[in-house]
C-alpha cells in the first residue's frame, strides 16, 4: 500500500490529480483522511506519481491504527524497511485527534530494536506518521521539494510576466489532462503551463496572440531545457486554421481574465465561448481540457452546450477582486 499526501489550499484538485496520475498508473484511491490518501497501486504508477504539482510527498503505508497503543504493537511486527540510517517525523493534520507528543520517541525504539540505527540530523529513511482521524506510519518514499517548484515561479524567468499561475498548479492542471504525449495551450502568454508539460517529456503545442508572447515564452522554455516544442502567433478562436488536420491529444490553458489589454479588444464571454468552441474542434474524441476562468463566467454550461462533460470543477479565491474555477472538461 503506499500513501500520498496532498497539498491543502486546492485539495480536491489535488485529490483529482492523484486520481488522473493512478488511472495512467493502473492504482486507486483508497481511502482518505483529511489530506492523507491511501493508495492501491503497482510499482510501475511511481513513474506517474513523480508528475504531481500538488502533493507534498508520497511513500510507502506500513501500518495503520486506531490508537498509539496499536500503531507501536503492529509496528512492532512490522520488517522495517529501512536502508541507513532513520529519523521518524511526525505531520500533525488539522483533524489529528490523537495525542501524537511521545510517538515518534516510541515509535524510534521500536524501529530501534529492529537494529536500525538513527540519526536525527541526516537521517537516510524518513518514517512519516501521519495523525488525522487515524493514524498511519510508512516510509516516505519521494518529497516533492516546494524549491524545484519556486524555481520555476514567474519572477525566475528570463521573460517576466506577473499573469503566470503558480507552477504547482500549472502542473495539475497538466496532469489534469491525463497527457501522456502531447499538449496544446493556446492562450499560452509567457508560457508556464507548457514548461511544465515539456519537463514531463511531452511535445508541447503553444499560441498567443501577441507576438511578444511567442517570444518570450520561447525564451522560457529553452531557459528551463524544453525542445520539443512548436509555438505560433495566432487566436486562440481559430485553432483549426492554425493546426489544419491535428487532432490533439490534451489542452490546458489560463485565458485572461478581463483586462483590456490582454483580451486584445474582445469582450470576455465571447472570447471564452468561442475559445471552448474552437478548443472543441481541435481535440481527440476522449481527450481532455483543463482551463481555468472566473466564477462570473458559466463555464460548465458552456462548454457543455458544445458536448464537452464536465469531470471537475475546483473553487480558487486569488484575490479581493477574482474569483475562479478550474475545470476539467472531456470531449
Ligand atoms: C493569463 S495569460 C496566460 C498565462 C500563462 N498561463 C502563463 O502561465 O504564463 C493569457 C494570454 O492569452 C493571450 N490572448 C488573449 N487573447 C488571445 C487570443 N484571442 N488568442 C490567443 N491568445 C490570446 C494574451 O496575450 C495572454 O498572453
Amino acid at each position: 500500500m503506499l500513501y500520498v499526501e496532498i497539498l491543502g489550499n486546492l485539495p480536491e484538485m489535488a485529490r483529482d490529480e492523484v486520481k488522473a496520475m493512478l488511472e495512467l498508473g493502473g492504482g486507486k484511491i483508497v481511502g482518505q483522511d483529511y489530506l492523507f490518501l491511501k493508495v492501491d497501486a503497482p510499482e510501475r504508477a511511481f513513474l506517474f506519481l513523480d508528475r504531481l504539482g500538488l502533493a507534498h510527498e508520497y511513500g510507502e503505508l506500513l501500518v495503520e491504527a486506531e490508537s498509539v497503543d496499536e500503531l507501536l504493537r503492529k509496528a512492532r511486527e512490522v520488517d522495517w524497511p529501512i536502508e541507513g540510517t532513520f529519523k521518524v517525523d511526525t505531520e500533525t493534520m488539522a483533524n489529528c485527534r490523537h495525542d501524537v507528543l511521545d510517538l515518534p520517541r516510541k515509535l524510534g525504539a521500536v524501529i530501534h530494536s529492529q537494529g536500525h540505527r538513527v540519526n536525527l540530523s541526516r537521517p537516510d529513511t524518513l518514517v512519516r506518521v501521519y495523525c488525522g482521524e487515524r493514524l498511519y506510519a510508512g516510509i516516505r518514499l519521494r518529497f516533492f521539494d516546494p524549491k524545484d517548484f519556486e524555481r520555476r515561479k514567474a519572477h525566475h524567468r528570463p521573460f517576466f510576466r506577473p499573469i503566470s499561475l503558480h507552477p504547482r498548479v500549472s502542473r495539475a492542471l497538466v496532469n489534469l489532462t491525463k497527457a501522456t504525449k502531447e499538449l496544446l495551450d493556446p492562450m499560452m502568454g509567457a508560457g508556464g503551463i507548457l514548461i511544465e508539460a515539456g519537463l514531463l517529456g511531452l511535445k508541447v503545442y503553444g499560441v498567443d496572440i501577441k507576438p511578444e508572447m511567442v517570444e518570450g515564452a520561447e525564451m522560457n522554455l529553452r531557459h528551463y531545457g524544453v525542445k520539443d516544442y512548436e509555438l505560433k502567433l495566432g487566436d486562440a478562436t481559430r485553432l483549426e486554421e492554425l493546426f489544419p488536420g491535428k487532432e490533439f491529444e490534451a489542452v490546458a490553458t489560463d485565458p485572461p481574465y478581463g483586462t483590456a489589454a490582454t483580451l486584445a479588444g474582445r469582450r470576455r464571454d465571447e472570447l471564452y465561448r468561442a475559445v471552448l468552441r474552437s478548443i472543441h474542434s481541435v481535440l481527440k474524441p476522449g481527450g481532455r481540457l483543463a482551463v481555468a476562468f472566473p466564477t462570473s463566467f458559466d463555464g460548465k454550461g458552456e462548454a457543455e452546450k458544445l458536448g464537452f462533460k464536465t469531470l471537475g470543477r475546483y473553487y480558487q479565491r486569488v484575490h479581493k477582486s477574482l474569483e475562479r474555477y478550474f475545470y476539467v472538461f472531456e470531449k
